[in-house]
């Protein structure tokens, strides 16, 4: 027998693997992506991120460190000039007084979610969270033989006020075994932002409660109401409250295959966060976190510019969408995504892959982000008008049909 046969669906290895890891299914975004992958004349909308790339402040800053042999192990937590820098972020921006103490930087987002849980989470547990909701929220704790209970956003009737979260609701759902609540604001798929009354509401029940609140808040900056940054959580993170922040350099500084993130906790937590790092990842690269300190001490035009980009973008996108008569469109204020319901469709799958083979349109299905997602699709627009009037195009004429 060769050494490296493949896995057959039920081999002897295969069956040795943990059922809760076996039992996560495959992304349906991916699923779509695969299929169009390597394809001519794709407009690709199905992945959120930005279609430029790194500025080159960030890549020299990047190059700079390589050449002069930043290619060592790092501190689990980061170097102290990027944990400084993050700190300072979170205090110009807040006006909050955290320190490095409160910074640990993370190989990405979802790995600084992904620790976060460690921390906290053990088998049996419940963690509650919103839905639709991005797939890997729900599979991480699954990872960890966590349970996660979702509560629906839903679109608000009166008005055009956009996908609404019933905050009493969310309350009820935490029962006596829940550890955590998770709240991705603002939200990927469907750039719903929690409003700061709520946050506080939230602070003090899981306070109250001792119940953990993870708050993922990687497209924090991506806001279209004028403000500079999304209602946030940093600002109740002290010693007092179980809170920890997750964010990420993906989204507000165009770097996504970086991988870089960082989480603000109360000091005593970052100990042990520090320790999880050790056996994840062990630390996050010197040249990346060279990268993350040019990102986030000087690239405050970069995320300006780029806010206003998406704003065109997105200002673009819901013209176009709400002229097509089976198209639904909820109002939302953050992130990057226009997530929509298609009147007589149910099986968005089906439709996103029929789009792609048909017009060369690259959308995500609405059953990815859950049940809840189930007769939507998700169009990420951080891309440029000329590619949102391409794809509208053909979204247009592929419901003419
Ligand atoms: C809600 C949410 N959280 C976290 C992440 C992780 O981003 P990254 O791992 O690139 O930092 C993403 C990426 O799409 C996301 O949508």
């Amino acid at each position: 027998m060769s050494i490296s046969q493949p896995f057959t669906t039920s081999s002897f290895a295969l069956n040795g693997i943990r059922d809760d890891v076996r039992d996560i299914g495959a992304s349906l975004i991916r699923e779509v992506a695969h299929l169009g992958m390597g394809r001519d004349n794709i407009v690709p909308l199905w992945f959120g991120e930005p279609d430029q790339p790194t500025p080159e402040f960030i890549r020299k800053a990047a190059i700079a460190a390589l050449e002069a042999g930043d290619t060592f192990y790092q501190p689990n937590r980061g170097i102290t000039p990027l944990r400084d820098a993050l700190a300072d972020y979170g205090n110009r921006l807040y006006g909050t007084s955290l320190a490095a103490g409160n910074i640990t930087v993370t190989v990405s987002g979802l790995n600084a979610l992904m620790i976060a849980m460690q921390s906290i989470l053990k088998a049996g547990d419940r963690l509650v969270t919103t839905a639709p909701i991005w797939p890997n929220i729900v599979a991480m704790p699954k990872v960890l033989g966590a349970h996660v209970a979702t509560v629906p956003l839903r679109v608000g009737k009166a008005g055009d006020i956009g996908w609404q979260l019933d905050i009493d609701e969310l309350i009820t759902a935490c029962t006596p075994d829940t550890r955590a609540i998770l709240i991705n604001s603002p939200n990927n798929p469907t750039g719903w932002v929690m409003p700061a009354d709520d946050q506080k509401r939230l602070v003090e029940f899981a306070t109250e409660r001792g119940i953990w609140l993870i708050a993922d808040e990687v497209y924090a900056r991506l806001i279209y109401d004028g403000s500079e940054a999304a209602p946030s959580f940093v600002p109740y993170v002290t010693d007092d409250t179980r809170i920890m922040v997750i964010n990420s350099f993906s989204k507000s500084w165009a770097m996504t295959g970086w991988r870089l993130g960082w989480i603000t906790a109360p000091c005593g937590v970052g100990d042990q966060l520090e320790k999880l790092m050790e056996f994840n990842v062990s630390c996050p690269a010197g040249f990346v976190q060279q990268a993350g300190i040019a990102a986030v001490t000087q690239g405050e035009d970069f995320v300006a510019q780029s806010r206003a980009r998406y704003q065109r973008a997105r200002a673009a996108i819901i013209e176009r969408l709400r002229d097509m008569n089976r198209i639904h469109l909820p109002r939302a204020d953050g992130a990057f995504y226009a997530f929509f319901r298609v009147e007589g469709v149910d099986d968005t799958l089906a439709f996103a892959k029929d789009l792609l083979l048909s017009k060369g349109i690259g959308l995500a299905p609405g059953e990815a982000f859950g049940p809840e997602g189930a007769g939507h699709i998700r169009a990420c627009y951080a891309v440029s008008e000329g590619r949102i009037h391409k794809a509208m195009d053909g979204l247009a004429k592929f419901l003419k049909r």
